[in-house]
This record gives structure tokens, C-alpha cells and sequence, in this order.
């Protein structure tokens, strides 16, 4: 068995700076990672960092932006402490050598992004996740903060008590992909989960394979509740053919939509009046999927985005990964031709209930970055507000799990007096095959000491390992892929009732035949069959949490549409969506929206761009 202080599960931004938090505190600190740090998907992002850094702006202006793009379901602590620190981690940034674009002056540079009120993203050319990831990997290795590398996180070490909030997280459970080792990790001071999205739950998407939501999955069987799980963000400008993303950075830069009539489809159908193409993303989204509806659209499928006219200077200066990525992966010249571009899933606004310390519910278990809900997304994300809150929260997480005095947090954790229970008309019954021996906790019971859970837990995840290994079953690659093409056809930017209880019955037959799922690769080592058929178990069950909520949420609310309901409800629905584990059973509840923050209240108003 494995010992460190902390444990931070997942290397990508969010996990980095929660263990560069956690080791100034002094602590033992060890990440656990699937991938080598600089290959987590945090690399990915392009557009860049908000944060209220000039003189003209301010954290509150910030903090309103970002409640308004939440359509107004975000938590106001939340979202104030995050606009009032992101400046700080921002700098912080910078002075441990992060290459930001600059200006004539020196000046770190700032461009439009959408739903801002002000030009507050900082950003690396259109590279920044890149630069932010190296620039803290070099932090830990600088303080050598030790680097399970190729390791997958299978369970976390829970104790098996009724009531999950009784429960106390002692560690984890991984499988070392190099050589199919099974180990447990001790962490006596907290468990920090910081595994990223979840974006495998769909097949046209940003997110990397690796994205299949192991961190909220694992705390969601564990009895965390996940948070407001239908928000799903379709980022507006993906390639057709992969899903690969054209950064927000263009449109911040001036790029312009067209559709297959070379209108300037923002104005010229009125989407957005005011801010065109940098209205949110929900609302860009929306808009391009309604000219393809209506017969505008390029091929039946997607848009045009034209660049040509920022100049082959500009574009080379601030956007040069984006012909790159233009070139290689669709064959199009950004200089000399739009780009065409279409809605695909990129982030999930919900996750793991959090507050603003980071802890959950269970003792021990903190989570942070996109796997987290604390809540400061609501119904949509602003872009570039993604790395600011994985910097703000990652640190608060690492900070407080290393023993650190934080103030006490405002966003309550757990159900409460003040939650309500949920009702939603399902088709079929969901959660866990009944029989199925796919145990969430630990056998250890109230008094065991952590070592005993920990056992306890690999003990489980080595029958279950075997079990996939020598069972002469089905590939989950099948399971997976309808999966992922149900969620894209079922619940994508617009949704309807009956295709949600499509996705409801597709999911309720992957769960069947993925009782039945072997892995065919004998092998102990780089065994990525046996790796990807773990992480398809994950996809099921938040793919489940993601249309049940959607189900569930009749209105109309920031990224989610409903045919049948047109409207925001703010007297039904100003409220979160809860969906707790409870021995299989997935019991949904909501808690009210907090919407006083430190020194305004936030009215929900009507949102338009
Ligand atoms: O479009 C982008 O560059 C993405 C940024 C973000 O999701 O924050």
C-alpha cells in the first residue's frame, strides 16, 4: 500500500495546482493519473483565462457576467469568490513564467470572449491550456512532488455506512496500466478528485478518450450527490468530422458565421442583436443548429467561420494552432477559406456537489476542476471561465485538504431540511442491474480502521479486474459506441421528452449487456481493452444521471431547450438538480439556488445577448 498525506486523482490543471496548493501547506503529496500530467486534456483548451486584471474592469463586473451566462443557477458564493481570486492566480501564473501573449507594452493581452461584458481573457496565442499545463508540471517537479503516472483510479476507499454523509474516504484503489499492478493508496488527510470531464458520454466532442468521467462516476457510487448533471455545454465551433475545436479566441478576435446564403446568420435572424457571435454559447449553439433545421446550413450539417479578414498577421500572431488544426484535421486553408464549424458536447457544467473549500459530503473527498460542481456554471458556461475556477477551486481544495484554516465555506454539501425531493416519469427503471455484484463501498463498516477499507477495496477491484479478464463475454467498444450515439442524437442542444426516454432505454440496455462485457486481451500490461471496458461502466452511469436530470427539468434554462417547455421558470425551477447513489438506486432531489453574494443579490433577469 501506497501512503501520502493528500491524494490528487487526475494531473490536469485542476489537480496540478490543488497539489502545488497542498505541498505549501507542507504536505505529503502524491497525484495519480491516468496519463502523464502534460497529456491531460486541460492542454486542449485554446481561448484562454478570464479574470478582472485591468483597470477599467472589476471582479464584480466579472461575477455578474458569469451569473447571467448561468442563466442565473449558480451559486453567488461561489461565484464571487471565484471572480474575486482569479486575478490573483492569474499573476500567480505569470510569475511562475507563463508565456501569455503580450502587448506593445508588455502588458499581458486581453481579448472578447462570449457573454463578457468586458475584453478580460488572458491567453497564450490560442495555446493557452498548453502553456498553463507545462508551466505548473514544471511547479511539481520543481518541489518534487511525487507522480503516479499511468495509473487508473478504479474505486475510492469508502466506508460502507447507511447514510453516505457517515461515510469517510481513506484513499483509492488504482490499476497501474504499465504493469497491470492493483495497489491501494492510503491518504489520511484527503482524497482530492480532479479527473476532468466527461465528454466520451457523446460521440461528437471536444474531449479527449480519456474523458469518460471516471472522478464523478466513482463519487457518485460512492454516495456523493452529482449536481445539475443535464447541463451539458455544445461548444458552437467544432469541425464537422472530428469534433476538434476552433477556439471561442476567433470570434473574440472578430471571426465571423455564415451560413450556406453567406448571411451573417447572429444578425440577420436575430440570435443575438447586440453581441452577434460573441453572445454565449448556448445561444451561438442554438443558432447555427436552427439555419441547419431550416434548410441554411452547409451540407445539412454545420456553418461557416471566416477568419480571412483578420490578416494573415493577426491570425498568425493569435490564432496559429487554429489553421493547424483547420489544415490537418479538415483540409481547409483558415487564410484562404472559412472554416466550417458545427455544435459539439465540450464541457459539463455539473459534477461532483462541492463547496467553495472543495470537500464533499464524505469525509475525506474533495473535488475540483470540471468533475466538480461548486456551483459557479449554472445552465451554461462563459468561455475562458473553465481554467480560472479549476486554478481558484483547485487551490482552495489542496489548500484545505493539507489542513489549512480556510473560511468556512456558504454552499451547503449534502441533502438537507432545505432540499425537496424529485419526481421524474421514467420508461424503464434506472440504475444498477439488480444481482449485479459491482459493490460502490467498502465492506469495511464504521469502526475499521482505514488500512482495512483500503484492503478491503482492492480485494474488490482485483475479483473485478479478473472477472472482465476471464470472462468470455461481449466487447464494450459496442456498448460504448451506442451509447455515445444515443446521447448525441437523444440529448444534444435541442431536446424532446420522448427522445429523452429513448436515451433512458438505450441506457438501460448498455447497462444489461454491459453485465455480460469480457475483455478479450490476455495481457498485464497496456492492457487498453481492459482499461476502456472499466471506463465504459462510468459512462453509463453519468450518461443515466445526465438525461434523468434533463428529464426531469421542465423548463428552459441556459444549454438546456425543451420543445414542450419554452420557458425559464424561475418560481418551479430556480433550483439544482441532485441525483444521489444510494446502493444503486439513483434518488433524485433539488436544493435551492443561492443567489446573495457578498455584496449584491443577483435578480434573475431576462437574458439576452
Ligand atoms: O473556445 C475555446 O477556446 C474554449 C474555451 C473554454 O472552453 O473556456
Amino acid at each position: 500500500m501506497y501512503e501520502h498525506d493528500v491524494i490528487v486523482v487526475g494531473a490536469g490543471g485542476a489537480g496540478l495546482r490543488a497539489a502545488i496548493a497542498a505541498h505549501e501547506e507542507g504536505a505529503d503529496v502524491a497525484l495519480v493519473t491516468k496519463l502523464h500530467p502534460v497529456r491531460s486534456h486541460t492542454g486542449a483548451a485554446e481561448g484562454g483565462i478570464n479574470a478582472a486584471l485591468h483597470e477599467e474592469d472589476s471582479w464584480d463586473l466579472h461575477a455578474y457576467d458569469t451569473m447571467k451566462g448561468a442563466d442565473y443557477l449558480s451559486d453567488a458564493p461561489a461565484v464571487d469568490t471565484f471572480a474575486q481570486t482569479a486575478p490573483d492566480e492569474v499573476i500567480q501564473l505569470e510569475h511562475w513564467g507563463m508565456p501569455f501573449s503580450r502587448e506593445e507594452d508588455g502588458k499581458v493581452s486581453q481579448r472578447p470572449f462570449g457573454g463578457l461584458s468586458f475584453p478580460r481573457t488572458t491567453y497564450a496565442g490560442a495555446e493557452t491550456g498548453h502553456h498553463l499545463l507545462h508551466t505548473m508540471y514544471e511547479q511539481v517537479v520543481k518541489r518534487g512532488i511525487e507522480v503516479y503516472d499511468e495509473w487508473h483510479v478504479t474505486n475510492l476507499a469508502v466506508t460502507d455506512h447507511d447514510d453516505p454523509e457517515d461515510r469517510t474516504c481513506h484513499g483509492c484503489v488504482a490499476y497501474d496500466i504499465k504493469s497491470g499492478e492493483v495497489a491501494g493508496f492510503h491518504a489520511p488527510d484527503g482524497v482530492i478528485l480532479a479527473t476532468g470531464g466527461l465528454g466520451q458520454v457523446f460521440s461528437h466532442t471536444t474531449n479527449a478518450v480519456a474523458n469518460t468521467g471516471d472522478g464523478q462516476a466513482m463519487a457518485y457510487r460512492a454516495g456523493v450527490p452529482i449536481e445539475d448533471m443535464e447541463f451539458v455545454q455544445f461548444h458552437p465551433t467544432t469541425l464537422p468530422s472530428t469534433g476538434v475545436l476552433i477556439s471561442e479566441g476567433v470570434r473574440g478576435e472578430g471571426g465571423i458565421l455564415y451560413n450556406d446564403d453567406e448571411e451573417r446568420l447572429m444578425f440577420e435572424y436575430g440570435y443575438a442583436n447586440n453581441d452577434g457571435e460573441l453572445a454565449s454559447r448556448d445561444v451561438v449553439s442554438r443558432a447555427e443548429l436552427t439555419e441547419v433545421n431550416e434548410g441554411r446550413g452547409i451540407d445539412d450539417e454545420y456553418v461557416h467561420l471566416d477568419m480571412r479578414h483578420l490578416g494573415e498577421e493577426r491570425i498568425l500572431d493569435r490564432l496559429e494552432n487554429i489553421l493547424h488544426l483547420a489544415e490537418d484535421f479538415e483540409g481547409v486553408d483558415g487564410l484562404d477559406e472559412p472554416m466550417p464549424v458545427k455544435p459539439g458536447q465540450h464541457y459539463e457544467m455539473g459534477g461532483i456537489e462541492t463547496d467553495e473549500n472543495g470537500e464533499t459530503c464524505i469525509d475525506g473527498l474533495y473535488a475540483a476542476g470540471e468533475c466538480a460542481c461548486v456551483s459557479m456554471h449554472g445552465a451554461n458556461r462563459l468561455g475562458g471561465n473553465a481554467l480560472p475556477e479549476l486554478l481558484v477551486f483547485g487551490a482552495r481544495a489542496g489548500h484545505h485538504a493539507a489542513g489549512k484554516d480556510m473560511a468556512d465555506a456558504e454552499v451547503p454539501i449534502g441533502p438537507s431540511a432545505e432540499s425537496e425531493d424529485g419526481e421524474v416519469d421514467t420508461p424503464v427503471t434506472p440504475g444498477a442491474i439488480s444481482g449485479s455484484d459491482e459493490d460502490a463501498v467498502a465492506d469495511g463498516g464504521a469502526m475499521a480502521d482505514p488500512e482495512a477499507v483500503i484492503e478491503d477495496t482492492v480485494a474488490q477491484e482485483k475479483e473485478r479486474i479478473e472477472t472482465l479478464l476471464e470472462r468470455d463475454g461481449i466487447n464494450h467498444a459496442d456498448v460504448r459506441e451506442d451509447i455515445q450515439e444515443s446521447m448525441t442524437q437523444n440529448v444534444n442542444v435541442f431536446r424532446e421528452e420522448s427522445n429523452l426516454k429513448d436515451a433512458l432505454e438505450d441506457i438501460r440496455e448498455g447497462r444489461e449487456r454491459y453485465q455480460h462485457v469480457g475483455v478479450s486481451d490476455p495481457s498485464r500490461t497496456f492492457n487498453t481493452d481492459l482499461l476502456h471496458t472499466m471506463e465504459t461502466r462510468n459512462i453509463l452511469d453519468l450518461a443515466e444521471a445526465i438525461t434523468l436530470g434533463a428529464l426531469a427539468r421542465e423548463e428552459f434554462r441556459g444549454a438546456h431547450w425543451r420543445k414542450q417547455h419554452q420557458e425559464r421558470k424561475d418560481e418551479e425551477w430556480l433550483k439544482h438538480t441532485m441525483i444521489q447513489w444510494n446502493d444503486g438506486t439513483p434518488n433524485l432531489y433539488y436544493k435551492p439556488v443561492i443567489l446573495e453574494g457578498k455584496e449584491q443579490t443577483y435578480e434573475p433577469k431576462e437574458r439576452s445577448y
